[in-house]
């Protein structure tokens, strides 16, 4: 296979071409992007056209497809594809987050794929969480090094029974993760399934976890992805954190399905 890797900005980020989904990936490109993902942090594929089962099989040359949080916005038959639609109950996540904290093992990757997208806006944006903690003032890297979050559902949308049993208990990470691969560190938290952080109240640990994405995050430090149909991309939830912008019309389709991978316990 023909691999071209470009950066999408000076130090974080690459788009791949020359990969075409609708074949899994054989093993020497999957071994050669599950190293992109680790050391890029987002890997960008442009103009897929993939039915589920094969959005599932090259998700699967990167890692273990694992279940969604909140199954009733399953893809119908499909346990381990969500699908991303904020026409109706949905909501976009619009605020930075790494997916899926709830989890005592959260997912290492999320893979997301455009099936419609709206006129204008609706762009997601990804930010390089190890370079936001590497600018941090070494006291302050300190400080959050000893810190711990306690994480539970956020309480946006309903919990099924079964859901809940299953990623409802909740658990204790570390604020700063250290990825398993490239062993860099990384901020990483979802301020919304922050119940608190140990030793302080949910109210001060909301606003303590603001202020550090608001001081932390650059611009420097992320790349806008302004979505076309057909488009992939799997960012790294180890050292990286995305968000949504809500800032189209959102009686306009904007669908896109997603994958979680199976990762391992924050440490
Ligand atoms: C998410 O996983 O936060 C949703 C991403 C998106 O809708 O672009």
């Amino acid at each position: 296979m023909d691999l071209r890797i470009t950066p999408v900005t000076p130090r974080f980020g690459v788009r791949i071409d020359g990969v075409d989904f609708a074949t899994p990936p054989d093993d020497a490109t999957a071994s050669l992007l599950r190293r992109a993902l680790a050391r890029h942090g987002v890997l960008v594929f442009r103009a897929q056209r993939l039915t589920p089962e094969q959005l599932l099989a090259g998700a699967a040359a990167l890692g273990d497809p694992q279940p969604q949080n909140y199954s009733q916005f399953n893809l119908p038959g499909f346990e381990n594809i969500g699908v991303l639609d904020y026409r109706g109950e949905q909501t976009p996540a619009d605020t930075w987050h790494t997916d899926s904290t709830n989890r005592e093992c959260p997912p290492k990757a999320t893979v997301l794929y455009a099936l419609r997208v709206p006129s204008t806006g609706g762009d997601t944006s990804f930010a390089d969480m190890r370079a936001a903690y590497r600018a941090l003032p070494a006291a302050t890297r300190h400080e959050l090094d000893e810190l711990e979050s306690v994480n539970t559902f956020d309480g946006q949308f309903e919990v099924s029974a079964r859901d809940d049993a299953r990623f409802g208990t909740p658990v204790v990470h570390p604020l700063v993760r250290t990825h398993p691969e490239t062993g860099e560190k990384a901020l990483w938290f979802h301020v919304l399934k922050t119940a608190h952080l140990r030793g302080m109240t949910p109210r001060a640990s909301r606003a303590f976890l603001e202020r550090l994405l608001a001081e932390a995050i650059r611009p420097a430090f992320t790349y806008r992805h302004v979505w076309q149909a057909g488009d992939l991309v799997i960012v790294d939830n180890r050292s990286a954190m995305h968000k949504v912008h809500a800032d189209y019309d959102r009686s306009e389709a904007r669908v896109l399905h997603r994958v979680i991978l199976a990762g391992d316990r924050p440490h």
